[in-house]
């Protein structure tokens, strides 16, 4: 796999993560390792799109979620389930869009740039096991298109950490 990413120029946001998720897939072959791979799948994402913020939390503690890698300002390291945007994805198990981060009850501001955020959740056997957090520093900045795309990566990454 050659270490350099490929980004179309001039491509939708959909055509883009059309074009990443194969170089995802091949930058995570036979990584066992899950930090690894959420470093790279993290570098990914910020590199592609540029977003103010990418990273995971991963569930460390019954109802604790715990910084993992990310790229970007300094963050926050602990968020409990139902916290927040994260804690709120955690505990939901769903995915959480939040087009303007001053609009969400509880968000919690690890960086004042920060205007809209999308949370998406790894769930295996009924439980959240990490979230992957990105931050925009436009308001309104994620669609159902970034939900689906996020959560296929998200998959990915489940299938080959958490099997079923
Ligand atoms: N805003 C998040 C906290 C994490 S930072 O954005 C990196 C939240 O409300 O859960």
């Amino acid at each position: 796999m050659s270490e350099t990413l490929h980004v179309p120029e001039g491509a939708s946001r959909a055509e883009i993560y059309a074009a990443l998720l194969p170089q995802i897939e091949a930058v995570m072959a036979g990584v066992d390792d899950l930090i690894a791979n959420l470093a790279n799948v993290a570098a990914i994402l910020k590199e592609a799109f540029g977003f103010h913020w990418v990273g995971f939390y991963r569930a460390t503690a019954p109802d604790m979620l715990t910084l993992g890698p990310f790229q970007g300002p300094l963050a926050c390291v602990t968020i409990p389930f139902g916290k927040g945007v994260c804690g709120a994805a955690a505990s939901g198990r769903q995915t959480v869009i939040v087009p303007d981060v001053d609009a969400f009850p509880g968000h919690i501001a690890c960086s004042a740039l920060s205007k809209s955020e999308i949370v998406v959740p790894l769930v295996a056997g009924g439980e959240t096991k990490l979230v992957l957090d990105i931050d925009s520093d436009r308001t309104d900045d994620f669609s159902q298109i970034d939900r689906a795309w996020l959560e296929r990566i998200v998959d990915l990454i489940a299938v080959q950490h958490f099997p079923r």
